[in-house]
This record gives structure tokens, C-alpha cells and sequence, in this order.
């Protein structure tokens, strides 16, 4: 079959290193180019694997380090680090097999609320977030951080134990407060737990290795938004798909509130029919409240989007109601607002 052929897997090793590691992480685009160049390997994992999802380079990866496997990360690289991550692999496929058919890869990225701060800060409060693929719900909970914008003050939920720096560009309308959020909850096809050791070794699994201090230090920062969203009740996750669930959950939100209907790093999961009727579903329920739909994507999964395509690869688009307002940095590390942004609110 060609989707299982050792080929196949190497292109996707291949592709991988290519466009998603390069400039993120040194050591797995190091790891799946010299994976794609490892027919044996490659057949191996072919074999091993249905195709499809399961065969994503990204959650063999996350499995190896989720198991306590060799670390590209740690030690020198080269031909000897591979040969012993390969062979600590094949030693463990049991495990590592285990581990990739039953997660998922779902990286919860905190810092991300960084980036959405400046829209919610500037619409009408109080506010009612439904964040549809929202993982462990970390974004949902914008109101239990602190953030520091360029050289300016700290703000925030002051005992918090996370603070999100983020660069913006000039125009970007920085939040001096946090929005005041009445209700909030999520959708997932499967929510993580905060409370659940296991879910949060997964979820730090999921944080690419760095060959800058940024990954280390967006482990820190996912552990303390952890810690933030244990200190009270987390939002309530429903398990399900975001098209079928959401119109029964929105209807749930007080109607004195700003409904925000927002996602991040999530539409891509779905195909391109799936993303169009997202977007009728989403307008639909927003069409007789006061609301929005706020979406933090990368442009090619929304390819109906205006605007300027972003010039760095791994920038995300930041839209509010299908129009975009600025580009962001992945990890929330940045925001550039787009000068012809639409005012909001
Ligand atoms: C990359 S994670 C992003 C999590 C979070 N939005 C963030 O930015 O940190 C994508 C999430 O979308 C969820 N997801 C993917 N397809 C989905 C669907 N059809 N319905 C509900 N959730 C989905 C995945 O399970 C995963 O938790």
C-alpha cells in the first residue's frame, strides 16, 4: 500500500524537518531528516503504524520523550546520538506503540493568550470564552497570568505564578488590564486533565526540545499556567467534535455576555469542508447575540482569509470575525499588528 511504503514515510520524515522543524527546533529537524534517510527504519515504522494520523512524525517524537527516552536535546548530535535514540525506540516499540495510539498530539500553548489579550481586552465586558479544541483549556483561562508587552509594566493576575512576555509591533493596541470573564468552557475531541500527572507529562512531552533557552522556558511557563488553572476550578471541557458540540454549548453562555467563540492552532486538523462549515456554524451562532469569532490560525488553513500571507512560515494570523487584525508569533512570543486592522468593540 503506498501510504504504508517505507517511501512514504520517509517523505513525510522528510517534509517535516523541512517545513515544521527548521527554525523551531534543531534537534528534531535533525532527528526526522536523519529518520527519512533510514529506509529501514522507515519500513519499520510503515509496518508498525496504521497510516494516517498515527504516523505523524510529531507523535512518535512526543512518545520517545514522553517514555523518558534519549533526548536529542541533551548530549552532542550526530550519527552515534541517532543510532541510540533508534535503538532505544525499536528496544521499547511496545511502549513507545502504546503511547502513540492512545494520545494525541495536542499541544496546549498558554502563551497564546498573550497574543488574543489585546482583542478580548478591548470588547465589550463581561465576556463568555468558548474555545473549541481547546486540549487541557490553558487559553481559557487569559484572567490567571501575568504579561509583560516590550519593556512595560507587569499586569495581571497578581499572584500568579506564570508571566508571559510578548513582543508587539507599533499599532498593536496593548492591554494595560484583563478582560472580566463571566463563563468559559471548551470542546475537545480529547480533554486533558490538569489534575491528571499523566496528562501533564504528555502535555510537556508535546513541547518541541529548543536549541535556544525557549523551550525549557515554555515548559516552566506551561507547568505555571498549570499551576494557575488548578488554583480554582477549570473550565469545563466537553468531549466531542467542535462542529457538532458547539452550537449546544454556546447556547449555554449568558446572554449578557460577549460570547468570543475562539480557537488556536486548530482548524488544520480538519479538512478543508469540515473548516467551511466551521465557519457557517460559528457565524450562525454568533448571528442573533452580540458576539465574535476570534481564530489564531495558520493562513493556509483558512485560505478564504484577505490579507498579507506572513512572510515567516511559522507565524500564525490572528482574525476576528474573518477578518485578520495581526500576525503571531506561534508561541505567543509576538504580535504584529496589521495596519489596516478592523477596530473591534
Ligand atoms: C494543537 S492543539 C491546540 C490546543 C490549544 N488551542 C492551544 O492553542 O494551545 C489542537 C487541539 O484540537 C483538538 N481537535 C482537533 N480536531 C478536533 C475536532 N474535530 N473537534 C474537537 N477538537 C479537535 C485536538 O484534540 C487538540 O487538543
Amino acid at each position: 500500500m503506498v501510504v504504508n511504503s517505507a517511501q512514504a514515510v520517509a517523505d513525510r520524515y522528510a517534509e517535516f524537518s523541512w517545513q515544521q522543524a527548521r527554525g523551531e527546533s534543531d534537534a528534531h529537524e535533525e532527528l526526522t531528516a536523519r529518520i527519512s534517510q533510514d529506509p529501514e527504519f522507515c519500513d519499520f515504522l510503515g509496518a508498525s503504524l496504521p497510516p494516517g494520523n498515527k504516523q505523524q512524525p510529531n507523535l512518535l517524537l512526543a512518545a520517545v520523550r514522553y517514555l523518558d527516552g534519549p533526548h536529542a536535546d541533551q548530549g552532542p548530535r550526530g550519527d552515534f546520538a541517532y543510532r541510540t535514540w533508534r535503538e532505544w525506540t525499536i528496544r521499547h516499540w511496545d511502549d513507545v506503540r502504546d503511547v502513540m495510539m492512545r494520545r494525541l498530539t495536542q499541544t496546549n500553548e498558554p502563551a497564546r493568550c498573550a497574543t488574543l489579550l489585546p482583542l478580548l481586552a478591548r470588547l465589550p465586558q463581561p465576556l463568555a470564552l468558548l474555545e473549541v479544541g481547546a486540549s487541557a483549556g490553558l487559553c481559557l483561562h487569559p484572567d490567571r497570568y501575568r504579561y509583560r508587552y516590550d519593556d512595560g509594566p507587569e499586569f495581571g493576575a497578581p499572584d500568579s505564578p506564570v508571566v508571559f512576555p510578548c513582543r508587539t509591533s507599533p499599532g498593536t493596541p496593548v492591554p494595560t488590564g484583563l478582560p472580566r470573564i463571566v463563563w468559559r468552557a471548551g470542546i475537545d475531541l480529547n480533554p486533558l486533565d490538569v489534575t491528571d500527572p499523566d496528562d501533564v507529562r504528555w502535555l510537556q512531552a508535546l513541547i518541541w526540545p529548543g536549541s535556544t533557552p525557549d523551550a525549557a522556558e515554555r515548559q516552566q511557563r506551561q507547568l505555571g499556567a498549570i499551576e494557575a488553572v488548578r488554583q480554582a476550578p477549570p473550565a469545563p471541557l466537553v468531549r466531542g467534535d467542535l462542529l457538532d458540540e458547539l452550537p449546544a454549548l454556546a447556547a449555554q453562555a449568558p446572554r449578557d455576555a460577549t460570547l468570543v467563540v475562539f480557537h488556536t492552532a486548530v482548524l488544520t486538523y480538519l479538512p478543508l469542508e469540515r473548516r467551511e462549515e466551521f465557519a457557517r456554524v460559528v457565524r450562525s451562532v454568533l448571528v442573533d447575540r452580540a458576539g465574535h469569532w476570534v481564530s489564531n490560525e495558520h493562513h493556509s488553513v483558512l485560505p478564504w482569509l484577505p490579507g498579507p500571507r506572513p512572510a515567516d512560515a511559522h507565524r500564525l494570523t490572528l482574525s476576528v470575525d474573518g477578518r485578520p487584525v495581526a500576525l503571531t508569533g506561534q508561541h505567543g512570543q509576538s504580535v504584529q499588528w496589521l495596519e489596516e486592522g478592523p477596530q473591534v468593540g
